[in-house]
């Protein structure tokens, strides 16, 4: 996979009235892959990617565009275009006016812009609907347009500031499938911003965790997912059993009352440390054969699995097992060290 860097973000500070949004933010994106920014609301991922747009100017640190300094260029003459939520088509316009507005700009001949558009609605779905007034077409519809208008430009990256958002489910996931399809297609890179987890880990090739801010993580969806390096990470990303423990030594971890061997070093004797467990990969077995026994407390069928909370020694586990167990029953939980997940412990 091409792994050079198209944009760059150095110690990038942005504030609104005083208070910092954005703390010192560095970051670099790959190119021609898709970039996702996660993290809940308010976390900075609407600013940051501003930032790389030229919406939003720093108040200190760099931008960098292919290893060029672009923190002074303003968005139009930077090669990035924009697909924002609310999806801004000009409603007296049809489709083909719609995408063909910004070559219209940059007064490109007749005959290039016809080319360039039609060819840009066959590639997002809409061939055939060159008249069609947008008011009069589908959400999903106009979201294809709105992508289309993005990517006539032919930029070398494109925004996309949570696009789906107001489409039902069904249709989010066709377009995130669309999505992912256009950005192989055209092999440029997209930078995606969401706040839903599961979006973010389907879509991307590489996801990157923010909070309050800051960059908590970076890596690929697996990364993210199996290894997160923090319990923010671990907890934004997908329900865990997240316990409080202590690293004995190298490979001896202690929590819920006894010790275990685990597959990490490095921490300082006694350290304590966050244990992060998933559901899935606690294995049920008979009572007093586990390493920990538990009562079920509840048990739902998810349709590949059961979801049973599960107490042990008065914390409440959260198991994701084939095997189905009865409400009130006895379990002993097994742990392998391939599983058990040691974080340093986070400040509050
Ligand atoms: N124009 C502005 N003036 C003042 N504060 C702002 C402005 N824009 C954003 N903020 C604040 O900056 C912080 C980060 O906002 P941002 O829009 O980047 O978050 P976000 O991660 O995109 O959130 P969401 O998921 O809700 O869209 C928030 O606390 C927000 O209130
Ligand atoms: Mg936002």
């Amino acid at each position: 996979m091409e792994q050079n860097v198209i944009v760059s973000l150095k110690d990038i500070v942005v504030e609104y009235d005083g208070e910092k949004v954005l703390d010192k933010l560095s970051l670099d994106i790959p190119d021609k892959g898709f970039v996702t920014f996660l993290g809940p609301s308010g976390c900075g991922k609407t600013t940051t990617l501003r930032v790389v747009g030229g919406f939003v100017e720093p108040k200190s640190g760099v931008v960098l565009f292919d290893g060029k300094d672009i923190t002074d260029l303003p968005p139009y003459r930077r090669q990035v275009n924009t697909v924002f939520q609310k999806y801004a088509l000009f409603p007296h316009l049809n489709v083909f006016e719609n995408v063909a507005f910004g070559l219209r700009l940059k007064k490109l001949d007749e005959k290039e812009i016809r080319r360039r558009v039609l060819e840009m609605l066959e590639v997002v779905g809409l061939k055939g609907f060159e008249r069609r007034a947008v008011t009069q077409m589908s959400g999903g519809q106009q979201q294809r347009v709105a992508i289309a208008r993005g990517l006539v430009n032919q930029p070398r990256v494109l925004l996309l500031d949570e696009p789906l958002g107001a489409l039902d489910l069904k249709l989010r996931k066709e377009m995130q499938l669309e999505l992912k399809r256009l950005q192989r297609e055209m092999n440029i890179t997209f930078i995606y911003v969401t706040h839903d987890q599961e979006e973010a880990l389907t879509m991307s090739d590489t996801v990157v965790v923010m909070n309050q801010g800051h960059v908590q993580q970076i890596g690929s969806p697996e990364d993210i997912y199996n290894e997160p390096e923090n319990a923010f990470v671990a907890d934004f990303i997908g329900a865990s059993n997240i316990l409080d423990g202590v690293m004995l030594a190298d490979y001896r971890a202690e929590f819920s009352g006894r010790e275990f061997v685990c597959v990490d070093k490095g921490f300082a004797r006694n350290q304590p440390v966050q244990v992060v467990i998933r559901p899935e990969d606690i294995k049920v077995v008979p009572a007093g054969q586990g390493m920990l026994t538990g009562v079920v407390e509840d048990v739902i069928f998810k349709g590949v699995h059961f979801e049973m909370h599960v107490d042990c020694d008065g914390r409440e586990w959260l198991i994701h097992s084939t095997q189905a167990c009865r409400q009130g029953e006895a379990i002993g939980m097994d742990i392998g060290p391939d599983e058990i997940h040691i974080m340093a412990r986070m400040e509050e």
